[in-house]
């Protein structure tokens, strides 16, 4: 099964992402862990991206596209894969579609992640990653066993330079820039379905499960 997570920052899709990757053996492709990782390990493209994840823009097309096609290429022929933070846009989205051709694969679902203002704000607040893996904490929501180590390899948990609130409103609004168009996009691929993200954690993971169950062809 191959997945697309789309939604606000904050609500919950890198979350979902690895509950699913760990549930249901899926390959998790995050762009935002992508760049982050090129960013750690200092490289020029990284250094291009923090440029623009710092102010809360979104990274040249023609770069990304690039990152994501290597990283499906890797991914074909495991057991499906989940886009995290890809597509964006339109031209992202067709993009996509055109590598899809090549390669001979096809998305199942995308799935929207609707959140409130008042959960992005809290969760962006306070989320806590992890600087080794970049696993997701949250102060409240999800906190780590031990105070600012990662529960999963022992890491120091950070919080993102773009999780302050100036970014978060140029996130949000870049955001709502190309949302409709994209829902629309998929809406009338018929492979959209809606997933309230204001439910804890275990909920949404739950309610995801059991709409691919009902949506299974018999
Ligand atoms: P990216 O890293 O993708 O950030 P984002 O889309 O803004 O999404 P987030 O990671 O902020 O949120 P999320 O929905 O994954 O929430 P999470 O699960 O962490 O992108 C960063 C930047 O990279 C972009 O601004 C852009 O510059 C660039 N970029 C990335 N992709 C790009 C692309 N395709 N094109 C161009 N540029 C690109 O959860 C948030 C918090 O809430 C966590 O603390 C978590 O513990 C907690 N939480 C999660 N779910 C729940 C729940 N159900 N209940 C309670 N708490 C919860």
């Amino acid at each position: 099964m191959n997945l697309i997570l789309l939604g606000p920052p904050g609500a919950g899709k890198g979350t979902q992402a690895k509950l699913l990757s760990e549930g249901l053996g899926l390959w998790h492709i995050s762009t935002g862990d992508i760049l982050r990782e090129e960013l750690k390990a200092g490289s020029d493209l990284g250094c291009l991206a923090k440029t623009f994840i710092d102010k809360g823009e979104l990274v040249p097309d023609s770069l990304v596209i690039k990152l994501i096609e290597k990283k499906i290429l890797e991914a074909k022929g495991k057991n499906g894969f989940i886009l995290d933070g890809f597509p964006r846009n339109l031209a992202q989205a067709k993009s996509l579609d055109s590598i899809f051709k090549i390669y001979n694969l096809s998305i199942d679902w995308v799935i929207y992640f609707e959140a409130s203002q008042k959960t992005i704000v809290q969760r962006l607040s306070g989320r806590r990653v992890c600087k080794v893996c970049f696993a997701n904490f949250h102060l409240n929501n999800m906190p780590p066993k031990k105070e600012n180590i990662c529960d999963y390899c022992g890491g120091e948990l950070y919080q993102r330079p773009d999780d302050n609130e100036e970014t978060i409103k140029n996130r949000l609004r870049v955001y709502l820039k190309s949302a409709s168009l994209l829902i629309d996009y998929y809406e009338k691929q018929k492979k959209l379905f809606k997933v309230n993200a204001d439910f804890n954690a275990e909920k949404v993971y739950q309610i995801l499960l059991k709409t691919f169950e009902e949506k299974k062809p018999n």
